[in-house]
């Protein structure tokens, strides 16, 4: 079976094997990938250098080699900071009041794609295949074409396609959409982030497509949705850690009589926190039955600290989540405990498990494994209640939730009404079609239809990119 190569912009570094704390599922699943084929995992390291050097560092553990780039300083802010967090980010997630256009900005993140494709192409033989991944890297598969390089070569977005008339606002869209097209599988998490991208190509360019093969420049490439999940058996063995089970009882001792309505997130503008504490501070408003009798645990790590717009989101979240406890909490409770710090990924299936709903209503967002995880943790004999929004990709296959616009802080009041006062039975017969979707539709399905596609491309699919 030919080599696979992963590239992404964050890698994970190799851990012992079923070390499930700190390598998600993803990891999990792509390393196990990696170690059949003796493959290569390469992205930036994290780290900076005064000048660039294309010096890689590897590390191998496992069975799984891990080559790394230190950038330089300025890479960081134009290409990290820069394009993929303050353009493509915000614009992709539908926030073009957020998104700056910067020329230097598209400078940086074509070099930083020149570096990165002048570093991996060394590592890379005739027969692998090449599987790249998310907005940080959309052109690095042209960059390696122009290298010569005609092995398979796999894009997946993991966060959404904007509408076409959205992306038409990039300045220089079009040079990004092309540079895409390089590659022989380009894959989205659910069939609408598909749909923009073949609208795009269909109105903007004059393309066609046959099915899901679009025919461009003599090559034939494959669009697909590929929703990606959880690893269920990985969840299940958490769960029952020490920590999840402390993590569990912390919950259950610290508000005995209080039902929990959980959120997990980072922190992040395009997760609807701010619109999320105003549903809630809606609810509180107007079930004045329910004070004392619930609270709502937000945990929140910080992310992206270096670009404004998530030091404003956290100034917002600090001002409201204490403006409402202010305003609704007595000497013996507190209506929203508002946590910034991240916990490890056990402890948090045990908040899951202990919690009554969970508040998962990002404004948009590409799939959101937070409402897997909260689904697969749950007691199967007495659920808790999953809210979620229309606008997360999850939400195409997840329809038993209760679904909500996270917008409309009326729905949201209403939907945690609904979630706290639902009959057991209707709680078990929802929870069992959505862990149906859950344990179905898996990190391991996901990876495994892409790959199997990428491999087509290889035997049947692929023709070489005319000179
Ligand atoms: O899902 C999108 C994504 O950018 C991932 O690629 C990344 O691991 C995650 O969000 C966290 O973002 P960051 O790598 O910028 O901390």
């Amino acid at each position: 079976m030919s080599r696979l190569i992963l590239v992404s912009n964050r890698v994970s570094t190799p851990k012992a094997r079923g070390d499930e704390v700190s390598q998600g599922g993803l990891a999990v699943a792509l390393s196990a990938a990696l170690r059949e084929t003796g493959g290569i995992w390469f992205g930036w390291s994290g780290e900076t250098i005064e000048t660039f050097s294309g010096e890689i560092n590897r590390q191998s553990a496992d069975g799984v080699t891990i080559a790394t780039v230190d950038l330089e300083p300025q890479d960081v802010d134009e290409y990290y900071n820069g394009y993929a967090n303050r353009t493509l980010w915000p614009l992709f997630h539908y926030r073009i009041d957020l998104a700056e256009f910067d020329l230097q900005f598209g400078a940086g993140y074509e070099r930083v794609n020149d570096r990165f494709a002048a570093t991996v192409a060394p590592l890379i033989e005739p027969d692998d295949i090449i599987w790249v991944h998310d907005y940080h890297l959309i052109p690095l598969g042209q960059r390696l074409r122009r290298k010569g390089l005609r092995n398979p070569m796999g894009f997946f977005l993991h966060i959404p396609w904007p509408p076409y008339r959205l992306m038409t606002a990039l300045p220089f869209h079009r040079r990004l959409v092309e540079s895409i097209l390089e590659y022989d599988v380009i894959g989205f998490q659910t069939s609408e982030w598909l749909d923009s991208f073949r609208h795009y190509l269909v109105t903007e360019m004059g393309l066609k497509i046959d099915g899901d093969i679009l025919v461009y420049r003599g090559r034939r490439i494959k669009l697909g949705a590929y929703p990606i999940g959880i690893d269920g058996a990985q969840l299940d063995r958490m769960v029952t850690t020490h920590n999840a089970q402390e993590a569990f009882k912390t919950v259950r001792r610290s508000a005995p009589n209080q039902k929990t309505v959980i959120g997990v997130d980072r922190l992040d503008y395009s997760k609807g926190l701010i619109e999320r504490f105003q549903g809630y501070r809606y609810f509180l408003e107007h079930y004045p039955d329910w004070h004392s009798k619930v609270f709502l645990l937000q945990i929140a790590p910080p992310s992206r600290g270096e670009v404004h717009t998530y030091e404003d989101i956290r100034k917002q979240l600090d001002e409201l989540s204490g403006r409402i406890n202010g305003a609704f909490a007595h000497v013996d409770w507190v209506p929203i405990r508002y946590v910034n710090q991240a916990y490890p990924r056990d402890g948090l299936t045990g908040f899951y498990r202990a919690s009554d709903v969970a508040l998962v209503t990002p404004l948009r967002d590409g799939m959101n494994l937070v409402a897997k995880e909260f689904v697969a943790a749950q007691d199967p004999e007495d659920p808790g209640v999953l809210i979620l929004s229309k606008f997360a990709g999850a939400a195409e296959a997840m329809g038993r939730a209760l679904l909500v616009n996270p917008h409309s802080k009326e729905q949201i009041s209403k939907a945690l009404e609904r979630a706290l006062t639902m009959p057991l039975s209707e709680r078990r017969d929802r929870w069992e079609a959505l862990n149906d979707v859950v344990r179905k539709e898996d990190v391991t399905a996901w990876r495994d239809t892409f790959l199997a596609d990428l491999r087509q491309a290889e035997d049947k699919l692929f023709f070489a990119t005319p000179p």
